[in-house]
């Protein structure tokens, strides 16, 4: 049995920033309401023509992670791309990366576990590096949001909060096996899913049917969320999955050095900061800059931890996700 560890990290947003006040301009908000709800300032849109897309911005960050883990893409033995907004409905956009990376073939997956993804995937590649199948396994995280949103006056409570992006992580073999990551804890919760969910298109909503029901009020094509309910759901859930994973390996709040929650809404990682007697150093916020990417944020933050050295070898960092599904979970990792 061997242990895994994130070696190598990078992270790529589009250049196109978009602020709280632009959106003001085209739908009934301001930057108070968001900033007061959300803390978002924010937030970096895809541009027509810059050349991005969910697997573009996937593999400007896997090549930043690749080269800091000091691997060749060659080594590269399976990867796991975590998205809701895939390239194309079919195939994933795994293989997409493994052609546009030229690594001859390797396996790819995509995982569909939107906000929690990146959980998924690190506790799934962690699984195969312990099991001895593969040595280096390339996770990303990544969303294109900007695309599919409404952004008319009616798709306001959604709309302000996602932004595009996307992090990448090289988890490798570790030898060492009081280091790296120490353990996953994943929850699902399937009676919510149609509370913040896309429904069509879809298997249940076909494309000719929505273009032949030629209806203006239909939304089924835009992200739907039941705010206040995944709200309440998320801090409940967010204490309850970081305190398993303490739990799990003898450890207590005070032992956090850092902890990275999905960059869901600056208030709810502001409640779990207080709930568990975190200080501001303790926890990591960059959903001002950036906005809810989804998929993409765990990753994002990390790798921007990592830049502006607050993780130091021999550090308890705490990644924790809840989202669409409901899905959440947790990570522990001594680096
Ligand atoms: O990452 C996946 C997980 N997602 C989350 O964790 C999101 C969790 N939920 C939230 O973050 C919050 O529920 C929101 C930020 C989405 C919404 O905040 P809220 O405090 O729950 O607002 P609300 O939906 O209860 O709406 C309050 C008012 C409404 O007006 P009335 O009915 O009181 O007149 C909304 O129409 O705010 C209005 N509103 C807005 N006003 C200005 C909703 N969106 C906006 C907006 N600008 N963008």
């Amino acid at each position: 049995m061997f242990n895994s560890k994130i070696s190598g990290l990078g992270m790529y947003v589009p250049e196109n920033v978009v602020t709280n006040h632009d959106l003001s301009k085209i739908m009934d908000t301001s930057n108070e309401w968001i900033v007061e709800r959300t803390g978002i300032k924010e937030r970096r849109h895809i541009k027509k023509g810059d050349g991005n897309s969910t697997m573009m911005m996937g593999v400007k960050a896997a090549k930043i992670a690749i080269e800091r883990a000091g691997i060749s893409k060659k080594d590269i033995d399976l990867i796991l791309f975590s998205t809701l907004s895939p390239d194309y409905y079919f195939p994933g956009s795994g293989v997409l990366v493994q052609d546009k990376l030229e690594i001859p073939t390797c396996p790819a997956m995509d995982i569909r576990n939107q906000c929690s993804g990146f959980i998924y995937a690190v506790a799934t590649a962690d699984q195969f590096i312990k099991s001895g199948m593969y040595k280096n396994i390339l996770v990303i995280g990544s969303e294109n949001h900007s695309g599919g949103l409404d952004f008319s006056t009616r798709g306001r409570a959604v709309t302000v909060i996602f932004g595009d992006g996307a992090g990448a992580a090289v988890i490798s073999r570790e030898e060492n096996k009081k280091k790296g990551i120490l353990s996953s804890h994943l929850h699902s919760e399937g009676k919510f899913a149609k509370e913040l969910s896309l429904i069509g298109p879809s298997t249940n909503r076909w494309v000719p049917e929505i273009i032949d029901a030629n209806n203006p009020e239909d939304t089924s094509y835009y992200p739907f969320m039941n705010g206040q309910l995944v709200f309440k759901n998320a801090v409940v859930r967010f204490s309850e999955v970081i305190l398993e994973g303490l739990n799990h390996n003898g450890l207590d709040p005070k032992d956090i050095d850092l902890l990275i929650p999905h960059q869901a809404n600056l208030r709810i990682s502001q409640f779990v900061q207080k709930r568990f007697g975190l200080s501001d150093n303790q926890v990591l916020n960059n959903i001002q800059k950036y906005g809810n990417t989804t998929a993409g944020s765990i990753p994002i933050a990390l790798t921007e931890a990592w830049e502006q050295g607050k993780i130091k070898s021999g550090n308890v960092i705490v990644l924790a996700a809840f989202g669409s599904g409901f899905t959440w979970g947790s990570t522990i990792i001594k680096w």
